[in-house]
């Protein structure tokens, strides 16, 4: 959409697909306090998303959606202070984030709560008077008068005043990159992510070609970040590839942290791989990992200054894939500049005897003079390396990445 909000992609936080419907203002307020504490505010994360789950079954008697008052318990409170939403959006002002709740375009959401569905304009005036700054807004239990709806919404929460992104969740389907930039700020590529090598491959490869799109203020969005994530989540609940419908409201919360396993879930190469290949495209950065359990790699990878500052460069142009050849891949973007993000991708399989892969980046794969002389930093390890003539080999290893700012002597505009 055009209208001054996410010039550059939103960066967050979504409780999905760690927590499932199972969220409550305990476990969001221990993690907007993980987000200061672990740095990932100051390194650009403002949102904080409720995905499906924060409301209650029932509208309130005046047709009004509420959160569910017992994971909620602020909203138990006298009428004359502010409901949990709001109380929740307060706290989290406090810690420099922003609120994102979720609802569904149809008559209920994915987990059978109210869905927005002929009441957009009470819904979006609720989320504007709880200070609700994204709405992330999903395609369950709809008809085929989806684009209407989402339209509709659009305007509801247009008409509040408020700024308020709009978070499409429409799964790919109706090819939405086609219609998405006039109805929203962001829209899937895909359907649902989950912590495998394979999913963050299937989402990255359904969402390729479609950088020209995407920019200010209308993002592709490949789903959340399966960095520091561990597969199966808590009580069994493993997001909506797998059987369970997670765990039921007020169930017993188990924290065993299930035991990483080889090609099950991602390795530290490959989450770095997963975190700079959703940069370079310009996707929405949303973590979706439990920051109460979270290897320090992880961590590490989420906050890696350089990386994300090729997803939010202001320029807000979406990388590509430029070239394949077998295995070895290269993603490149326009930076603000003049110059070039570069991801340097090996997918060899496991199986395979090659693992390391040198691969080249020739100076006019990017637009380049083959004679330019260029210097090239690599942007994981924050280290420059030195000035080149033409081109630059790396050697990437298996399911790795090279992430590469080349910056031309003299950068044509
Ligand atoms: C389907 C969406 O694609 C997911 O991201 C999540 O929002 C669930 N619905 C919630 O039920």
């Amino acid at each position: 959409l055009d209208d001054g909000q996410a010039l550059v992609p939103p960066m967050g936080l979504n409780t999905w697909n760690a927590f499932g419907a199972n969220i409550s203002e305990a476990v969001v307020k221990e993690m907007a306090d993980l987000m200061e504490s672990l740095g990932l505010v100051a390194a650009g994360y403002r949102y904080l998303v409720l995905d499906d789950g924060w409301s209650d079954p029932e509208r309130t008697q005046d047709g009004r959606l509420q959160a569910d008052r017992q994971r909620f318990p602020s909203g138990k409170r006298p009428a004359c202070l502010p409901n949990s939403i709001k109380a929740l959006s307060g706290y989290l002002a406090g810690k420099g984030l922003l609120l994102g709740v979720y609802s569904d375009s149809g008559g209920f959401t994915c987990q059978g709560f109210p869905g927005s569905r002929g009441h957009e304009a009470e819904d979006a005036r609720s989320f504007a008077d709880w200070g609700v700054s994204l709405l992330k807004y999903d395609n369950c239990y709809t008809h085929d008068d989806l684009l209407e709806r989402f339209v509709a919404m659009r305007d509801a929460l247009n008409a509040t005043g408020r700024p308020i992104l709009y978070q499409l969740c429409e799964w790919g389907i109706g090819d939405p990159w086609l219609w998405g930039p006039r109805v929203a700020h962001t829209w899937r590529t895909t359907f649902d992510i989950h912590s495998s090598w394979a999913s963050v491959m299937q989402n990255l490869d359904e969402s390729i070609g479609l950088a020209r799109y995407a920019g200010p203020g209308h993002w592709n969005d490949l789903d959340l970040l399966e960095v520091g994530t561990f597969g199966p989540q808590p009580n069994g609940w493993e997001g909506v590839h797998g059987a369970s419908l997670g765990p039921e409201p007020g169930g017993a919360w188990q924290w065993a942290t299930p035991p990483r396993v080889r090609g099950q879930y991602l390795s530290e190469k490959e989450e770095r791989a997963h975190f700079a290949l959703w940069a370079i495209l310009k996707s929405p950065l949303f973590i979706a990992a439990d920051l109460r359990r979270m290897a320090a790699s992880s961590l590490a990878i989420l906050r890696s200054k350089e990386v994300i500052a090729i997803n939010q460069d202001p320029l807000g142009v979406p990388g590509d894939l430029i070239w394949k050849s077998g295995p070895k891949e290269i993603y490149a973007a326009s930076l603000s500049g003049g110059g070039r993000a570069v991801v340097l991708h090996n997918r060899h399989s496991i199986l395979s005897h090659l693992q390391a892969a040198n691969i080249t980046v020739r100076w006019a794969q990017l637009g380049y003079a083959p004679e330019e002389r260029a210097a090239v930093r690599d942007l994981y390890r924050q280290q420059d390396l030195g000035m080149h003539a033409g081109s630059f080999t790396a050697e990437v290893r298996l399911h790795d990445v090279a992430v590469l700012r080349i910056t031309p002597q003299d950068p044509q505009p």
